[in-house]
């Protein structure tokens, strides 16, 4: 599929679920390429009056600097004991509405986010479905730099292959929005997602994982159809 199609998947998408919200929600704004269009949607909503007022949780330093250029206010979960809807991305959903997250590296705050919304929507085009999950993507995991060799030694005894993440130049990793660092993590099969979410968390050292189980309320799929996008 051309560059070109997945772009206009994602736009689909991310205008279906920009249309849900409504004034006086407060949002969890995700973290990725698809959640990018959805904050700028949002905010051309603000703009246009349609929306009188949103208040927006980033999951991520990415979204925050995109809400800010878009003109959605920002709160904090300081400030919020809850959201009204989270839209996040996603990098594998299988027929469950069970997740593989943490592509764009901000796993850990947005599993803090999407899992305080009332409504948790996922925006995926139709490449990210999958029959189960670890098929495409490895499970990224965020780990404190001191714990890098113990974490990565218990996880390639529950059969994963570690590999840590590198920046895009490969001249050095990448660093979470927490500081901490991740390794992306192949598992030949993953039998059972809610075991391995657990376990992996249960590492010392580990910070989370982007296994997401039971956390995802509705999938809106962004495809090409007959040469369209649609929703
Ligand atoms: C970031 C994520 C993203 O939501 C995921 O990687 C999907 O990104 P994109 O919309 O660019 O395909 O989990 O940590």
């Amino acid at each position: 599929m051309s560059e070109d199609a997945v772009k206009q998947m994602k736009q689909a998408v991310a205008k279906a679920a920009a249309d849900r919200v409504q004034s006086g929600m407060i949002v969890g704004l995700g973290t990725g390429s698809t959640t990018a269009f959805v904050i700028q949607f949002l905010g051309d909503r603000l703009r246009k009056g349609e929306l009188s007022h949103i208040s927006g949780v980033p999951t991520s330093f990415q979204a925050s600097v995109l809400a800010k250029k878009y003109g959605i206010p920002l709160v904090t979960l300081d400030d919020v004991e809850k959201l009204d809807i989270a839209i996040d991305g996603a990098d594998e959903v299988d027929p469950a509405k069970n997740l593989i997250k943490g592509g764009g590296a901000a796993h850990t705050r947005e599993k803090i986010v999407d899992s305080l919304a009332d409504q948790f929507l996922v925006v995926v085009d139709s490449s990210k479905l999958v029959p189960k999950l670890g098929a495409t993507f490895p499970v990224p995991v965020e780990v404190l730099p001191f714990a890098v060799a113990p974490v990565t030694h218990a996880l390639k005894a529950l059969g994963g292959q570690p590999e840590l993440r590198m920046g895009v130049k490969k001249d050095g990793p990448v660093v979470t929005d927490q500081g901490n660092l991740v390794l992306d993590v192949k598992f030949e099969d993953i039998p059972n997602p809610a075991e391995l979410e657990k376990t992996i968390n249960n590492i010392p050292g580990v910070v989370e994982n982007g296994l997401f189980v039971n956390v995802a309320d509705v999938i809106l799929i962004g495809e090409i159809v007959d040469g369209q996008p649609r929703v």
